[in-house]
């Protein structure tokens, strides 16, 4: 576990990174990774100054990160896990909704969170057992809110498109439950924006360890519910489908997504 001064430390350098992405926002060379799936300089912009910054303050804890390979991790090790940049499309298209996302991995469970839109000037950010925040201001789900009531945000498993066939339906279903449907295109800001109560479910399919690590802690701490869609422990080092949402609607939204 980080302390305080720690937690502090960490916060600023990904508060430091503001600059450092309005910079690299002007220079905009974007690379194609896959179907829909882009890279930026400013995804690796940010990664290597974390990593470096990192390195110097926490030399015995290695980096999990989007823009990098990541092999032969151990479950009981500690590992920072980060994504320099998640909505990168966003990013791409000036939509003001991408974060810096960094979480702390110890032997099994996230300790520490945070995840910081530059656009909007939101920090949002948790340690394991003392609640969650919102540029200093503690946060909380919003359980007045039952299922016809629920705005409920959707990923669209935008890099695989084969998924679509089925998960439409199935999303279709879920409309019909609920108030309306919001996609945010940054699965941390969507774990974020239920831990606030601007939303009251997120799902997801098949999201990798750097889109919920940091939001699952900051969404717990804020008294919501985070599993796969069959209500399973989520694993952290590996891919996992994302069911996330305030207690109250915790049960429903499962069943839904079971069919
Ligand atoms: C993506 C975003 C998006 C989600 C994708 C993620 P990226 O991350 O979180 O909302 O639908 O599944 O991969 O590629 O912008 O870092
Ligand atoms: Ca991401």
């Amino acid at each position: 576990m980080l302390n305080e001064h720690e937690q502090k430390e960490v916060i600023s350098l990904v508060k430091k990174t503001k600059d450092l992405i309005f910079r690299e926002m002007e220079a905009a060379k974007v690379t194609v990774k896959g179907a829909a799936d882009y890279v930026t300089n400013v995804d690796f912009a940010v990664q290597e100054f974390l990593k470096k910054e990192l390195d110097v303050l926490f030399p015995d804890i290695r980096m999990i990160a989007e823009e990098k390979e990541n092999k032969n991790l151990s479950p009981d090790a500690s590992y920072w896990i980060l994504d320099p940049i998640d909505g990168t499309t966003n990013l791409i298209h000036h939509y003001g909704l991408s974060a810096v996302a960094l979480a702390l991995y110890e032997h099994g469970e996230i300790t520490f969170g945070a995840v910081y839109n530059p656009f909007h000037e939101e920090l949002f950010y948790a340690s394991r057992g003392n609640g969650a925040f919102l540029n200093g201001e503690k946060i909380h789900v919003n359980n007045q809110i039952g299922l016809v009531d629920a705005v409920v945000s959707y990923g669209s498993a935008p890099y695989e498109k084969d998924r679509a066939d089925k998960l439409f339906p199935l999303f279709y279903r879920i409309f019909k439950s609920v108030a309306d449907f919001r996609r945010t295109g940054s699965a941390e800001l969507d774990l974020c924006y239920v831990a606030c109560g601007r939303q009251h479910a997120f799902i997801e399919q098949n999201l990798k360890p750097w889109d919920y690590a940091a939001g699952s802690l900051i969404l717990t701490e804020a008294g919501g519910v985070i599993s796969d869609w069959e209500g399973k422990t989520l694993p952290y080092l590996r891919n996992s489908d994302i069911a996330a949402s305030t207690k109250t609607i915790a049960e429903h939204v499962i069943k839904m997504l079971q069919g």
